[in-house]
């Protein structure tokens, strides 16, 4: 039953699978996501040569993929406040190098928090170095630059080059050397993420440009980070990374710059999509099955809210149907379009960048079945919303011979709780405007 969500490929292979998306169905409703913890173990283990594997949960920050994690050894990165309480509440440590926050900001908030913690900060922004600084003296921190160039599936998920506003441009770090000195503060590490889904080539261009940041800045280091960004293959034939060539290529960049200043250098990992990816699906019902001039459209109960990368990026997911008896759907192939239930014209599964609806050739299922969207463990229920007063969706986890609820479903009354419409008790705006004038 493990290989539940592994792909819907899977599913033609493995008809157990088929039947525990029909149980689970009839236990949770639909839609749901399913994860499978033994995946997650699996691509774990393919990262082993990094000193230090640390999460990026913002891929999928539910508590029990962190606690799986962390039973695994891997260590955690948090980019806001809630996932830092999410770190904290999953068992991490805030005080040593369990947890790192990452931004190109402090909100007043989080600043007072990392400080009072003493969790280190990686800094995106010359102006998180001061504020850190200046309320937290000797707080460790990291630098995430920005070397000049970046890479990623859509432009959305480039976070490099003259365009990206993320991290410190590469130009600033001979000035921010002495400044760190000066302020007292303790650099672990050099960091650089250039995006999200990106291509070996420019991958292996980050080792050359953290030895050329690391000579710039002129400060000792004890770790650098590779960020995340390495792809998973969402179709069919798409070929998986090498990781020993990715691994092999990072450490000469850690033995060189080791070397340059003789002391050790540790070498970080901080992947989001390569651990969770595969190891999620989620699973809809097949609520319509409409013909439309030449072709179909088959309607899900699941849309964008739930499942928003199609319609954000144009990113494709396989997608498989499954029977009430959890037999894969077969039969004559039609150019099939799989859309949701929102009140919009973009809430389509099979769609390109631009938004342009593409039909795949698939078998037609019928009213009843289940929709299977592969390769939806990152990026898939972290990034849901409640669009059209949709609650969020139940998670489930298979973890060995066990299932777990990961999440109920969220319910009206939570939603409608939130609007409370209480009283602020200014006297009024104007009377509150003349007591600042
Ligand atoms: N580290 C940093 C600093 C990041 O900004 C990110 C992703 C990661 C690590 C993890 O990247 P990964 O290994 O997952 O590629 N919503 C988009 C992806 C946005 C990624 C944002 N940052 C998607 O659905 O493809």
């Amino acid at each position: 039953m493990a290989a539940a969500c592994d792909t819907a490929n899977r599913m033609e292979t493995d008809p157990r699978d088929g039947a525990l998306i029909t149980a689970l169905a009839a236990k949770v409703g639909t839609p749901f996501w399913l994860y499978d913890a033994g995946r997650i173990e699996r691509q774990i283990e393919r990262l082993r040569g990094f000193d230090t594997i640390r999460y990026a949960q913002k891929a999928n920050s539910n508590l029990d993929l962190l606690r799986i994690m962390r039973r695994n050894g891997v260590k955690i990165d948090a980019v806001s406040n809630g996932e830092i309480t999410r770190a904290l509440t999953a068992g991490y440590a805030a005080g040593g190098d369990d947890l790192v926050f990452t931004a190109d900001i402090f909100d007043r908030a989080t600043l007072e928090r990392v400080a009072a913690l003493g969790i280190p900060v990686n800094c995106g922004s010359p102006d998180m170095i001061d504020q850190i600084a200046s309320i937290s003296p000797g707080h460790r921190i990291w630098l995430r630059i920005n070397p000049g160039f970046g890479h990623g599936h859509s432009n959305k998920t480039n976070t490099g080059g003259p365009f990206s506003k993320h991290g410190i441009w590469h130009e600033q770090l001979p000035e921010l050397g002495p400044r760190i000195e000066a302020a007292g503060l303790d650099l672990v590490g050099l960091h650089m993420h250039i995006g999200s889904g990106v291509d070996y080539e420019h991958l292996e261009r980050v080792g050359d440009a953290m030895i050329d940041a690391y000579r710039a800045l002129g400060l000792p280091v004890r770790a650098v980070s590779a960020g995340g960004g390495l792809s998973v293959p969402y179709r069919d034939g798409g070929s998986e990374i090498d990781t020993a060539h990715y691994i092999e290529k990072w450490n000469s960049a850690r033995l060189a710059i080791q070397q340059h200043q003789s002391a050790p250098v540790e070498m970080e990992i901080e992947p989001g999509r390569f651990l969770v990816a595969a190891a999620g699906c989620l699973v809809a019902e097949v609520r319509a099955v409409k013909r439309v001039a030449e072709r179909f459209f088959v309607v899900v109960d699941a849309g964008f809210n739930d499942l928003a990368r199609p319609a954000m990026y144009g990113s494709y997911h396989r997608i498989g149907f499954v029977d009430a008896q959890g037999a894969q759907v077969g039969g004559a192939l039609h150019p099939v379009a799989v859309a949701g239930p929102l009140c919009e014209s973009g809430d389509v599964f099979t769609q390109g960048e631009g938004g342009v609806v593409e039909f795949r050739d698939m078998p037609l299922p019928k009213v009843g079945d289940f929709c299977v969207f592969a390769d939806a463990g990152a990026y898939g229920a972290a990034m849901s919303s409640n669009y059209n007063s949709r609650p969020l969706i139940p998670e489930v986890v298979i973890d060995g011979d066990r299932l777990r609820l990961a999440r109920r479903r969220q319910t009206m009354d939570e939603l409608l709780a939130l609007e409370t419409g209480e009283d602020l008790m200014l006297d009024s705006v104007a009377a509150e405007r003349e007591r600042r004038a």
